[in-house]
């Protein structure tokens, strides 16, 4: 964390203490030089004419600026046109680059205007969630994963005061927001440690610690266990590394009644070498987030039991290395997975369809409601829609369309792609129930008809690739710095709106 922050709510009146800074929007303002001069008036500063004009140009769209005297010393003013550009995601992204801006200076408190929720109904729906985008900016942009460095980030406090009539809407906004906030924390702080420490094992171990807090039972399979069972598939992707493979369940109980009981599957490999079929230094760089779907399956366990959500949850993580070694499964190989079905092994980099093999059969068991699952499962899924979306596959139209309705709320996009019966002979074997790889073309759909082979067809399920946003981009200003922890919040509107 760059700053301890400390959000507040506050009614409209502000009183400004030393080293403050005030942050007011001038939202599709026809007559902006007037309401500008008012504005700046009741402050009584003196601003700096060519900064004046630049802003109430068409062109400029924000002044920040700096005043020695007299408080607030810093004043950040943004311009809102609700146009066609503007999203849903505006005051998450602004104020998350706002904080990573004042890392720099020296300021204690901020003071956030909050403009009218009237102008912004059509785009939020509801009051606390337009509330809400703006407290998770300032967490999501202060996130830092500094524990290995000897020098850390500062970290100290930061008051953020809200100003907002209806007080009950933004109390309720800030505590949805904060519980969000940790549970994408401990989702990114899992997705950001190296695989030397990372492994399955302390996976499992760091998912128990963290979540016996909130009620949730994790129960950890290790290799013991899974040879038992006749996991083979995980096994076999595990088999070659030092650090033994497992399989993490979790299960939250709300107090409550459920509505429903949701099985979510998260890939878990700690570390992705390709194996045999090995990646180039460059591609294997990333692979400590090739876990990021577990993490995301964990992260949202925690948000649901923090949120109290009324929704009973299994959540299943194969965790496994993906070495090279004397025990490395083969391309050639053919493993006989958990459900029964043989596959073929052409490609050890296509590893993540296979432990998830084994996980799907086993949440197909629990006969749960309905089952999703994420995984960072295909470059090529990234190729098809960029860094911003996750790739959504499934043949169930309402799961898909409630999917894509949480994916717009919560600005973590899912976009569907074809899922027809005729990719499957691209993945027929010669000798076995399956193969591991098709061809290049397509291969985020072929990846995903792989997996719809150990899925009970009678359980709704939606498969979604999130290799692209997982992984820190530019393209966001609370994405770039570390690995995002994208689905979490995605999850927990999907869960709350079930
Ligand atoms: N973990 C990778 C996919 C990936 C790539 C995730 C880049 C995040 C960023 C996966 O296991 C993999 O290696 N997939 C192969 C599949 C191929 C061998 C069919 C790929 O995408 O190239
Ligand atoms: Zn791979
Ligand atoms: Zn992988």
């Amino acid at each position: 964390m760059y700053f301890k922050l400390n959000i507040q709510s506050a009614k409209d009146e502000i009183k400004f203490d030393k080293d403050s800074g005030l942050v007011k929007f001038f939202v599709d303002s026809n007559n902006l030089e007037k309401h500008f001069n008012n504005f700046y008036e009741s402050l009584n500063k003196n601003i700096n004419p060519l900064q004046k004009k630049n802003f109430l140009d068409k062109k400029g769209d924000a002044l920040n600026y700096y005043s020695e005297y007299g408080e607030p010393s810093n004043i950040y003013i943004k311009k809102v046109k609700i146009d066609d550009d503007f999203t849903i995601d505006f005051f998450r992204n602004y104020f998350a680059g706002l904080i990573s801006d004042i890392r720099k200076i020296k300021i204690n408190s901020i003071h956030v205007v909050v403009p009218s929720f009237n102008k912004f109904k059509k785009h939020f729906g509801d009051e606390v969630y337009f509330l809400q985008t703006m407290v998770e900016g300032f967490g999501l942009g202060n996130y830092s994963f500094d524990k290995y460095k000897s020098s850390k980030d500062k970290t100290e406090s930061l008051n953020v005061i809200f100003h907002y009539t209806n007080q009950n809407a933004l109390k309720k906004s800030i505590q949805n927001a904060l519980n969000i906030i940790d549970s994408v924390y401990f989702t990114r702080d899992l997705v950001n440690e190296p695989a030397i420490t990372l492994t399955p094992i302390e996976l499992g171990r760091r998912t128990k610690k963290k979540l016996s807090k909130f009620g949730i039972k994790t129960t950890i399979l290790d290799k013991r266990q899974l040879i038992k069972r006749k996991m083979n598939a995980i096994l076999s992707v595990g088999g070659a590394s030092e650090n033994q493979p497992c399989m993490i369940v979790m299960s939250y109980k709300p107090k409550i009644k459920p509505r429903k009981k949701i099985a979510l599957v998260g890939k878990g490999v700690t570390y992705d070498s390709g194996g045999l079929s090995i990646k180039p230094t460059s591609g294997m760089l990333k692979m400590k987030a090739d876990m990021a779907g577990g993490a995301v399956v964990i992260g949202t366990l925690m948000a649901a039991a923090k949120l109290k959500l009324p929704i009973q949850i299994i959540g299943i993580v194969p965790a496994a290395e993906n070495m090279i070694g004397g025990k490395s499964y083969k391309p050639g190989d053919i493993i006989r997975a958990y459900s029964g079905k043989s596959i073929e092994v052409k490609d050890t980099d296509a590893e993540g369809r296979i432990i998830l093999a084994d996980a799907l059969h086993y949440a197909s068991q629990q006969k749960p409601d309905e089952i999703i699952d994420f995984a960072t499962l295909t470059g090529a899924c990234a190729v098809a829609l960029g860094l911003i979306a996750a790739g959504l596959f499934t043949k169930n139209d309402q799961l898909s369309n409630k999917l894509i309705n949480s994916g717009q709320r919560t600005f973590e996009r899912v976009w569907r792609l074809p899922f027809w019966n005729d990719y499957n002979s691209q993945i027929k074997s010669e000798i076995a129930d399956v193969s591991n790889l098709g061809p290049r073309w397509g291969g985020a759909i072929t990846a995903g008809k792989f997996l719809e082979h150990f899925v009970d067809k009678k359980i709704p399920w939606a498969h979604l690739d999130i290799a692209g946003p997982a992984i820190k981009h530019e393209l966001t200003n609370y994405t770039k710095e570390f690995d995002t922890g994208f689905g979490v919040r995605l999850m927990v509107d999907y869960l709350s709106t079930s």
